[in-house]
C-alpha cells in the first residue's frame, strides 16, 4: 500500500522514529513518503495514499509542537477514506505525559477519519524500538 508519514519534530526524536517506521514499513512491503511539515509545507497530497500516520511531540504543557499545531489547522482533509495511525512522543517525567498522541487523535475524528488502533506514545528516547515494531505490526494487520 500507499502509505504517508506526516510528522514534526523539534529536537529530531519523532523525525528518528518516522525514519524508523519508514525502513519497517518498507520491509512489510508498502510504499512510503515522509512529509516533514516544517520543509514539506501544509498540503501534503494524500490523494493516492491508502494510509496516513501522523506523529509530532509534545511540549508547553501538554501542547501540541507548535508547527504541527499550525499545520493542522491549515490542513483539513475528509479522511473518512483513509486509513489512519497516529503516534505522538513525550516525556513521562512531565504531568501531561505525550497529550501529542491525544490531541492528533482528536483532530483525525474532526476530519471524519477513524484510526485504525490507540495511538502509539513514545516515553523519551527510544533505545528500544520493539514497541515501535509491534504496532506497526498491528497497523500492518489491519490495513488488509
Ligand atoms: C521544554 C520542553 C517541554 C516539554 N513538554 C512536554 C510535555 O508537556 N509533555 C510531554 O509528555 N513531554 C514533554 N516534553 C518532552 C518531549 O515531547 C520529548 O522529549 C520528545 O521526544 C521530543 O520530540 P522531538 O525530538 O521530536 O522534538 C518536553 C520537552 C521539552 C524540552
Amino acid at each position: 500500500m500507499n502509505i504517508k508519514i506526516i510528522y514534526e519534530t523539534q529536537t529530531g526524536t519523532t523525525e528518528y522514529i518516522s525514519q524508523v517506521m519508514r525502513e519497517k514499513l518498507i520491509a512489510l512491503g508498502h510504499q512510503v513518503d515522509l512529509h516533514s511539515v516544517r520543509y514539506d509545507g501544509h498540503s501534503p497530497d494524500i490523494s493516492q495514499c491508502d494510509a496516513i500516520l501522523i506523529g509530532a511531540p509534545t511540549y508547553e504543557d501538554g501542547k501540541l509542537e507548535t508547527a504541527m499545531r499550525v499545520f493542522i489547522t491549515r490542513f483539513t482533509p475528509d479522511l473518512s477514506k483513509h486509513k489512519v495511525a497516529v503516534f505522538g512522543l513525550g516525556n513521562s517525567t512531565y504531568p501531561q505525559f505525550c497529550t501529542s498522541a491525544t490531541l492528533l487523535e482528536e483532530w483525525v475524528k474532526k476530519q471524519s477519519g477513524v484510526p485504525l488502533l490507540p495511538a502509539l506514545r513514545i516515553d523519551g528516547f527510544p533505545d528500544d524500538l520493539t514497541p515501535v515494531e509491534r504496532w506497526l505490526e498491528e497497523f500492518n494487520a489491519k490495513l488488509s
